[in-house]
């Protein structure tokens, strides 16, 4: 089985074994070609600079618009952005993340809750959930679900996506090039194009399923196993790919033990009231 070729059409034992590491595959269930699909994900970090086929954004913001909405407030909103100028500002919020110029289209996932404020202003009628914490929740949740179906209908059609969770580190200065009102906020990128044929394209393993999926109540007795035998998968996939060869633990521990890996994002509480966000 070669890692770099997963597809939507590789069948079921391929998928899963890809996906958890063989021997440490779920049962087999129900397959289809859109479970394959979401199953041969992976995040890529070079593209082509080729433009995409002429309809494919409205087709992504349509797939987009068909995930569910709490309420149907539909609390999101999203920038497609293909100006030079502000990819490479982006960019650099984003600690250079140099796909972000590369990629023909980045789109920034908002948390919006302004269309509601204005209708409520226009409406005449103070809509006193909107400065809780709960509206800002829901239009991060909006957004998230939104995107992941753009993300599935772009790899549908053979495009492939990475999100940019890094556009956090000043989510001001993001309102400011894309001239977001208050209540707007960008909540992560998507980099979307082809993939560059010299990128690595394995899909990253995940924890084995006894870690996550529980049964009528919490049970986090078999983790210590689970963590140690994922932490060899992770620390192999980073070897294939002459990364860092951590184990997934080291890089957990990297990511969350000190502030400074936050990259400024302790501070988005207060930088969100001041966005129009009051999270009471
Ligand atoms: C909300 C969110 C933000 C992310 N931000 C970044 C980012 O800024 N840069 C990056 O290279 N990858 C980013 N990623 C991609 C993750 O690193 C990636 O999904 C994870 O390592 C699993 O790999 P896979 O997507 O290939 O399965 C982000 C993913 C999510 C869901």
């Amino acid at each position: 089985m070669d890692v770099n070729q997963s597809t939507g059409t590789q069948s079921q034992a391929e998928a899963l074994a890809l996906r958890y590491g063989i021997g440490a595959e779920p049962a087999h269930g129900p397959w289809n070609d859109v479970i394959a699909t979401l199953l041969s994900h992976r995040s890529v970090r070079g593209f082509l600079p080729d433009a995409l086929p002429e309809g494919t954004l409205t087709t992504l913001v349509a797939a987009a618009q068909s995930a569910s909405t709490s309420s149907n407030l539909q609390t999101w909103s999203v920038v497609a952005v293909t100006d030079p100028a502000k990819k490479a500002a982006l960019a650099k919020i984003a600690n250079n993340q140099k796909h972000i110029e590369q990629c023909p289209l980045f789109l920034v996932w908002l948390a919006d809750v302004s269309r509601n404020t204005r209708l409520g202003v226009e409406e005449g009628v103070t809509l006193e959930t909107m400065p809780h914490f709960e509206s800002f929740l829901v239009a991060a949740i909006d957004a998230a679900l939104a995107a992941q179906n753009a993300t599935v209908a772009a790899e549908s059609l053979g495009l492939s996506m990475v999100y940019i969770g890094a556009l956090r580190n000043n989510p001001v200065e993001v309102g400011r090039l894309l001239e977001l009102p208050p209540g707007a906020m960008g909540v992560f990128g998507m980099c979307v194009g082809y993939p560059l044929p010299t990128v690595t394209n394995e899909v990253k393993p995940r924890l084995p399923q006894s870690a996550i999926l529980f049964h009528d109540r919490y049970d986090a007795a078999g983790e210590p196993a689970a963590r140690a035998a994922y932490d060899e998968r992770i620390a192999a996939f980073s070897r294939r790919h002459e990364m860092t060869q951590d184990t997934w633990t080291k890089r957990v521990i990297g990511r969350m033990g000190k502030i400074a890996a936050m990259s400024g994002r302790d501070k988005l509480v207060s930088i969100l009231n001041g966005m129009g966000f009051p999270l009471r």
